[in-house]
């Protein structure tokens, strides 16, 4: 038995892959969860999107790197974080200048490494969340590989489809041969990410799913909740605080989100929502 492992990813920067993982992480701490939120990222953004009060001696690099055990079960509370939100641990990125990749593509087993540990760590966790590089780089690999599901923000603007095939679904294929291995890649999700009114967003996510397919053959589902543009996101970054406890409607569309990709929790997440949860 082990939590679900959701990995945030898509190659392109800036377009809303920390935001989605520090909110979707807040979120399922208030909704119960306990929840481990992982910085894969060179720039440490998600590390400082909540406060923390209680700093690991180690980090990212060390999670990382940790050697394959064949025993049971082990304990990563030297690379854990807390944060300020109750239920909610971060693992702080501590590679500023990206020697961690130069490592994972020199070691023979490097890329899979943070996948044996997750899945031999989740004990402790219901619910791990990695936000990943805007870079296509083996650390992103990294994390691609150690996800049990993706999960790709992607902004509704047709000039960015290929931008979308060419990183998100391009890396699906590049590493799809590892199934042959025992090492199958999670199922795609794609998120219309930062809306405004005048996105036809159904209609886009039409579009690339076919896109993906026909030139890929790599079968993505879009998410059927869309995450507007909306100021209130940088407040809560701003505020070091879930959008979910600042804003209704941001937080009717997070829980939203949490039902489609976590449907166990719907129940939860629909009573969180409406305000009616204890
Ligand atoms: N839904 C949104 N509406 C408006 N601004 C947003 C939204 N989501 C994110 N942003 C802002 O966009 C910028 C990039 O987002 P970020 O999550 O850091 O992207 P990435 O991690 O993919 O590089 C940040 O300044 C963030 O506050
Ligand atoms: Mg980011």
């Amino acid at each position: 038995m082990h939590g679900t492992i959701l990995t945030v990813c898509n190659p392109k920067g800036g377009v809303g892959k920390t935001t989605i993982a520090a909110n979707l992480a807040g979120l399922l701490a208030d909704l119960g969860q306990r929840v481990l939120l992982i910085d894969g990222d060179t720039q440490p953004t998600a590390s400082s999107y909540y406060a923390i009060v209680q700093r690991a001696p180690q980090g990212l690099t060390g999670l990382v790197q940790m050697p394959y055990t064949s025993s049971g079960s082990i304990e990563l509370d030297q690379f854990i974080s807390k944060s300020s939100i109750d239920r909610l641990d971060v693992v702080i990125s501590d590679d500023p200048t990206g020697k961690l990749s130069t490592w994972i593509q020199q070691t023979p087993d490097g890329r899979t490494r943070l996948r044996a540990t997750l899945r031999k760590a989740i004990h402790n966790y219901d619910i791990i969340i990695i936000d990943s590089q805007g870079a296509m780089t083996s650390l992103l690999q990294a994390a691609v590989i150690a996800g049990d599901m993706l999960l790709s923000p992607v902004p509704p603007r047709l000039m960015d489809t290929r931008e979308f095939t060419r990183g998100a679904v391009q890396l699906m294929q590049d590493l799809a041969p590892l199934k042959d291995l025992g090492i199958p890649i999670g199922n795609l999700f794609g998120l219309v990410y930062r809306v405004d009114r005048t996105n036809d967003s159904r209609n886009y996510a039409k579009i690339l799913t076919s896109m993906a397919w026909e030139q890929y053959r790599i079968p993505v589902r879009f998410l059927s909740t869309l995450v507007p543009e909306r100021v209130v996101y940088r407040e809560a970054c701003t505020a070091q605080t879930p959008v979910s406890r600042m804003d209704p409607h941001a937080r009717e569309i997070m829980c939203d989100l949490v039902t489609e990709l976590w449907p166990h929790l719907s129940d939860t997440a629909q009573a969180h929502s409406q305000g009616t949860s204890k």
